[in-house]
């Protein structure tokens, strides 16, 4: 069989470089995030945990027994283990285990939302800027993006804008938004959004796909799984991670909560294998210990409080919501700015390029302690 590529400008001819991909695919930059030489570091560039996670998670990775490792990982009664979490959280509504997706981290199951659902020549609707790995996936997959941007005064949440991009006559012959994406509360922005709003935006798009993504929904407690009812709203899907709050970045594991047909079509772009054993064990464990996480977001949101009231007296320019972020801008260039405090051994993110927020610096919140240390620092490279 001959193997032929279209696209290709000269199929026919051999190249070095091998086989083209599809155009989507070769259209695309990799999605890459510096992540590299980071460790022994004051890590305040990925708006991660800053202390790691509960002593039972370690305690149960330790006890994992070597053989297991030869052993293909096991799902079971991990769903339930989320919603028994969730339900002692005080949600109300009892939601069932099929309407819960089990994800290699948060952004495997975005790639699996828009590998399931997005369509070339679909549109994406989200907000500009908001979490980077959006875009890239929709580009993968042909799909038209209409980012809105948060041009309104403290980045507020661009709700009309959005709310009229949503109707297929916003697009004369395309039909509405096969997706909406709401970062909630945004990052980097920390925007928040009400829950009945988004539920709202969700109630008059039934042919969209409205996924938000709740990262860092602990802090804000803004939610929108207590009002979901996703038997009547089964277009409504929310993403969560134990990422940030448990501090389980680096094993990958993530959730996707929605109506069951909709999470059964998401599963089906996934391998049987996708998350490995040591996630699914540090994810029991992490959902067992709901009280460690709860002491985390507590500490972060006091030492919060307490650099937002440095950076007041200070007259530091700031922007503070949801989230466990804030953004500064520095009288010096922001790289120089991130630079110095790398040399300080102090981590942080420049927005440079990013809509609205050139010259910024993103933040992660950390414990109290590690914000004295920020503070300490910052005042010493901007003097
Ligand atoms: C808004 C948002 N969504 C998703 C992710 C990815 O989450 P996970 O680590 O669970 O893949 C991030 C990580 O920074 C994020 O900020």
């Amino acid at each position: 069989m001959k193997l032929s590529n279209a696209a290709a400008p000269d199929a026919a001819a051999p190249d070095a470089a091998g086989p083209f991909a599809r155009p989507e695919v070769e259209a695309l930059q990799a999605y890459s995030a510096p992540l590299e030489g980071r460790r022994g570091l004051l890590r305040l560039d990925f708006n991660e945990n800053t202390v790691g996670p509960s002593p039972q998670v370690v305690a149960a990775i330790r006890a994992l027994p070597a053989d297991h490792y030869a052993i293909y990982p096991e799902y079971a009664g991990l769903r339930e283990a989320l919603l028994a979490n969730l339900a002692a959280g005080g949600l109300e509504r009892p939601l069932q285990p099929a309407q819960v997706g089990l994800f290699n981290g948060v952004d495997a199951a975005i790639h699996a939302l828009f590998h399931a659902y997005g369509d070339r020549g679909d549109t994406l609707l989200t907000t500009s800027p908001t979490f980077g790995y959006y875009s890239p996936c929709a580009q993968m997959q042909g799909m038209a993006i209409e980012a809105i941007p948060y041009r309104l005064p403290d980045f507020r949440f661009p709700f009309e804008e959005i709310r009229a991009a949503l109707s297929a006559e916003a697009r004369p012959g395309g039909g509405p938004p096969r997706l909406l994406l709401i970062c909630n509360p945004n990052n980097p922005t920390g925007t928040r959004l009400s829950p009945q709003l988004i539920l709202e935006l969700a109630a008059a798009a039934p042919h969209t796909l409205v996924v938000v993504d709740e990262l860092y929904e602990a802090f804000t407690g803004d939610s929108v799984l207590p009002l979901a009812d996703f038997e009547a709203t089964p277009n409504l899907v929310v993403l969560r991670s134990l990422a940030k709050t448990a501090g389980l970045a680096g094993l990958r594991i993530g959730f996707a909560i929605g109506a069951a047909p909709v999470i059964d079509r998401i599963g089906r772009v996934t391998g049987p294998y996708d998350i490995n054993s040591f996630a699914v064990t540090a994810a029991h464990a992490a959902l067992a210990d709901q009280p460690y996480v709860d002491a985390y977001v507590a500490e972060v949101c006091a030492a919060r409080d307490w650099l937002v009231a440095q950076l007041q007296a200070a007259g530091v320019r700031h922007h503070v919501a949801g989230g466990n972020y804030l953004l500064l801008w520095p009288e010096r260039p922001a790289e120089e700015v991130e630079r110095r405090l790398r040399e300080a051994g102090i981590l942080v993110r420049s927005m440079a390029g990013k809509l609205l927020l050139d010259g910024s610096l993103r933040v992660s919140i950390g414990t109290t302690d590690q914000m004295r240390q920020f503070w300490q620092a910052w005042q010493e490279v901007q003097p």
